[in-house]
């Protein structure tokens, strides 16, 4: 052995081996209002660069004198971790995408974005996303949340006495929000990570996929098959076969011979175009894609230089380096001619990047690109190895994708959505929960997944309702519609080889449930706006733990069955055996004629003082679902309530330049009469014509007391 080698192996017996080290922290920076920035001594953002902050942040002071929360920075070898230090009882939450329970005292979640299909629920699975992220609410009901600014390779660790980020890289930084409530922590995570762009409001209707619909003709069928049942549904998907071999921005030559004209006959019947592309490029030369591509230098790498190959479904595929500008450019031009076929949102799947590495022994297998694959970076980003930017891999290729999308149609709101991201991402793309299964297990874990989803900056999130993998009954079929139909994202999805999976595949009456399931999601659109509109201006989540009703109470802090829709409205899932629920008034809400008979359906309960705005029943989107509105109001001790509602065009950005109304509803008790008017108003939208009369229920001790009037002279209703 040569003395170099013998250094060499020394110096790497020293790495592994050194002790680790504390490492101080550099003087902390107040940089939002009660948000501190911590950053350890030999921080370098060459080898920690940030893909989770909307921004560099500002120095907005010093951190203030009562702050106790002071994260500790260690390095062992050339691997460094961050830890929070807990005392006395604290509740903890978030880290994104995981299984398990709501409350996450006592877990660890590996952060490596991984294609887990049939992922069980057993906890500490890895999944699709990466959240470096905990919030912690104490006993009184204030909060504070922890960001770890990094995307190496981790483990979160969330024990009571300690939230700890072990990574597999260089030095990060950690940001501390210390709050007053939950709610005005989450508000700090998006003033930091932002938050999502208003989605069009089509996208907030239901979706019907299938893996796949493989032709046109089936196609309009299912389309069809709504519109003569009437069960309303506003997107139609296309999942990969629709393509050529699986080339991405192709399209099947006998299967979907005419995409355009397909689109336009979707359109005419009031339903939108969603279809999939994923990151792997067929290596094929004779393939335009690959070969621009190719021309333009965008494939990952190997160390020596060659490009990385790995299968997915077309078999050998090449990767955009999302890291480089150039790349991600590159990949958002694509999407000109693509969506000029009428195509009105994008699926980025696979994109882990999830790779099929079966050929090898069991115990070489990653699931995705090897570990010191170098991407090329380029603008703030440093080059690096996959160990660093395998968990952002998916949140650039979204915002390249995103890009694209806003260019090929600047006056619409792009709907995209995603299966990998970061921290962050939001900003990019929705998302749902992966390959989950047709099994009642799933059907539960579907709702602390998407609450913890929303806990950690995603607002817009859904399960493949009726499970994805093996064979859904009508009864699994129905429960998870009866509740998933108040999930922020509501798409029914079915894998390859599995059976039918549309409203009406379970014979008559599941499919009078299912209208009756929709039905209700649609009466409730302009809540659910109204709400989208609320996360995407403060970061606060559609989909709520139920212990947001009251911080304070401890006996629901782990409640994970029921959950609410918004602060005004009680959710408890058909299946949820004793809930824990929220004290003071809560009035039993009926939508649509028969949903308090049908077990299936979720029980809904509006909140003492609230006013929730409903529409009426629609097929789709386009209709006007505002005329009549109902305003369903539920009075406190008083008989006093409040309620907002939002609207605009539905989709462009005319909402940006003050067209659109931000409405605040008011319901005072005078004697035997309330008197309900909008009391308020921001904004100068167009969209208010469509409001002619207000019909007003109010809800009182178990009795509906109804009234109507107009928008200008509001309603009386007498109660006695
Ligand atoms: C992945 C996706 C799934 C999709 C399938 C085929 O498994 O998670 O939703 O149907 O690929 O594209």
């Amino acid at each position: 052995m040569g003395l170099k080698k013998l250094l060499f192996l020394i110096s790497i017996f020293y790495i592994t081996n050194a002790p680790a080290q504390n490492v101080a922290v550099k003087k902390p920076v107040l940089v939002g209002e009660r948000i501190v920035q911590f950053i350890p001594e030999g921080f370098d953002k060459s080898k920690t660069p940030s893909l989770i902050l909307k921004e560099e942040p500002r120095s907005k002071g010093t951190m203030p004198k009562d702050w106790s929360l002071i994260p500790g920075f260690v390095v062992n070898g050339n691997k460094a971790s961050a830890y929070l230090k807990l005392s006395g009882d604290i509740s903890l939450y978030g880290g994104g995408e995981v299984t398990g329970p709501l409350l996450r005292n006592g877990k660890l979640i590996k952060l490596w974005n991984t294609d887990t299909g049939a992922y069980g629920v057993e906890e500490g699975k890895r999944l699709y996303q990466s959240h470096p992220w905990v919030m912690g609410v104490r006993r009184d009901g204030t909060a504070f949340g922890i960001i770890f600014d990094t995307s190496w390779k981790s483990e979160l660790y969330t024990n009571s006495d300690e939230i700890r980020l072990n990574t597999e890289g260089a030095l990060f930084r950690v940001f501390i929000i210390d709050r007053e409530s939950p709610q005005a922590v989450l508000k700090g995570l998006a003033e930091l990570t932002g938050t999502i762009e208003m989605p069009p409001l089509w996208s907030l209707g239901y979706h019907q996929c299938r893996f796949s619909y493989g032709t046109e003709k089936r196609v309009l069928e299912i389309a069809d098959t709504f519109r003569a049942k009437s069960i309303p549904c506003d997107v139609i998907w296309m999942d990969i076969d629709y393509m050529d071999g699986y080339r991405v921005f192709t399209f099947h030559p006998q299967n979907f011979p005419n995409p355009s004209a397909l689109n336009n006959k979707l359109h005419n019947k009031g339903f939108r175009a969603v279809y999939m592309i994923d990151p792997g490029v067929k290596v094929d030369k004779n393939y335009s894609v690959y070969q621009s591509g190719s021309e333009k230098d965008i494939w990952v790498k190997k160390p020596d230089g060659t490009e990385y190959h790995g299968k997915v479904w077309p078999g050998d595929c090449a990767f955009p380096d999302f890291t480089s500008p150039k790349a991600r450019k590159w990949w958002s031009g694509l999407y000109q001619d693509f969506l000029a076929k009428g195509i009105d949102g994008v699926w980025n799947d696979m994109n882990e990047p999830a790779i099929n590495d079966s050929e090898l022994p069991q115990e070489q297998r990653l699931g995705t690109m090897p570990y010191e694959t170098m991407h090329k970076g380029g603008g703030n980003l440093p080059a690096g190895p996959h160990l660093l930017y395998h968990n952002a891999y998916g949140r650039l290729m979204v915002e390249a994708s995103r890009d694209g999308i806003m260019a090929a149609n600047p006056d619409k709101r792009p709907f995209l959505l995603t299966r990998a991201n970061l921290l962050g991402g939001q900003r990019y793309a929705a998302t749902w929960t992966g390959d989950n299964m047709a099994s009642w297990e799933h059907l539960k874990l579907s709702v602390p997944m998407s609450i913890t989803l929303g806990l950690s900056g995603q607002p817009f999130s859904g399960p493949d309702i009726g499970g994805f993998l093996n064979n859904t009954s009508g009864d699994l079929w129905a429960n998870w519609l009866g509740f998933g139909v108040f999930m922020p994202f509501v798409r029914g999805h079915a894998c390859a080889g599995t059976n039918d999976k549309e409203p009406w595949a379970f014979g008559e009456a599941i499919e009078n449930t299912s209208r009756i399931a929709l039905e209700r999601r649609y009466r409730l659109i302009p809540y659910i706006y109204t709400l989208f509109q609320n996360a995407a201006t403060t970061g606060i989540p559609v989909m709520a733990p139920v212990f947001f009703s009251n911080p304070k109470d401890l006996t629901l802090r782990n409640e994970e069955q029921a959950f609410l829709l918004g602060e005004n409205l009680l959710v408890i899932p058909a299946f949820a055996k004793n809930p824990s629920l929220p004290s003071g008034i809560w009035e039993d809400l009926s939508l649509v004629g028969g949903d308090l008979q049908d077990k299936y359906q979720a029980k809904l309960k509006v909140r003492g003082g609230s006013i929730i705005p409903t529409g009426k029943i629609i097929q789709n989107t386009t209709e006007n679902s505002f005329d009549p509105l109902t305003l369903v109001v539920c009075p406190d001790e008083q008989g006093n309530a409040v309620g907002k509602l939002y609207t605009d065009a539905g989709d462009g950005w005319g909402f940006k330049k003050g067209d659109y109304n931000l409405m605040t509803f008011s319901a005072k008790k005078d004697g035997n009469t309330i008197s309900i008017t909008m009391s308020a108003k921001d904004g100068n939208g167009k969209a208010e014509n469509k409001i002619e009369k207000i019909n007003a229920e109010v809800l009182l001790k178990g009795k509906i007391y109804k009234g109507t009037g107009t928008l200008k002279e509001g309603v009386q209703v007498h109660i006695q």
